[in-house]
């Protein structure tokens, strides 16, 4: 099974890098590892809604860093996103990459029964560390991004940890095991 990890917080290091390296743990056998993407570390640019992944071309035209990390990711068995929250949001790293996905969809893909370029059958792991303890606040946006992941045929779901900068190793163990069940269970 390929397994990627898209890293969205820049952080080096950061819980919700760890979360993710736990779920991907439980996820692969001995001596398989998952390849892993720091956006932070990449030159890239947002969307420029040229609209050629719809009139010219099958893949993002754009020819900058985030072109593998879009090709890597399309050709996955399971993708395990990662965030902190920034001021309600995604951070700008990984919203950059989610708007290039757009390039995944075919070009009828508004009308289409059948939307995506994607190969059925992946899963998807969104792993969001937030400050706030409440995990209510902000899950009407993520539940929108699982619901973007779901319309190219993924099946998507989050994982919240309420949790600051710190070591998660040592302030919250049972985060990382719960990460490792909801991976898991999907
Ligand atoms: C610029 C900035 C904005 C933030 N905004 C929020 C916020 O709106 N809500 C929240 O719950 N936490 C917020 N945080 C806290 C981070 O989401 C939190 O510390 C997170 O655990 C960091 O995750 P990481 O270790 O994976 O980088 C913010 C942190 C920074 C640096």
């Amino acid at each position: 099974m390929k397994v990627t990890i898209i890293l969205g917080s820049p952080r080096l290091d950061s819980n919700s890098e760890k979360l993710a390296k736990a779920a991907a743990a439980t996820l692969l056998g001995p001596g398989e590892a998952p390849e892993i993407f720091r956006l932070n570390d990449l030159r890239y640019r947002g969307c420029q809604a040229c609209m050629s992944c719809k009139t010219k071309t099958e893949v993002c035209v754009l020819k900058d860093d985030l072109a593998r990390v879009l090709s890597v990711a399309a050709f996955s068995d399971f993708l395990i996103l990662t965030t902190p929250i920034y001021i309600g949001e995604i951070t700008a790293q990984l919203k950059a990459f989610i708007d290039r996905s757009y390039s995944w969809f075919k070009p009828d893909f508004v009308s289409s029964a059948d939307p995506t370029r994607l190969a059925p059958g992946k899963k998807l792991l969104f792993v969001v560390t937030q400050g706030n303890p409440d995990l209510g606040a902000y899950k009407s946006n993520i539940d929108a991004y699982l619901g973007y992941f779901g319309s190219h045929g993924i099946k998507a779901a989050a994982f919240q940890a309420p949790i600051r900068e710190g070591n998660i190793e040592t302030l919250r163990p049972d985060l990382l095991a719960d990460v490792v069940a909801a991976a898991k269970a999907l």
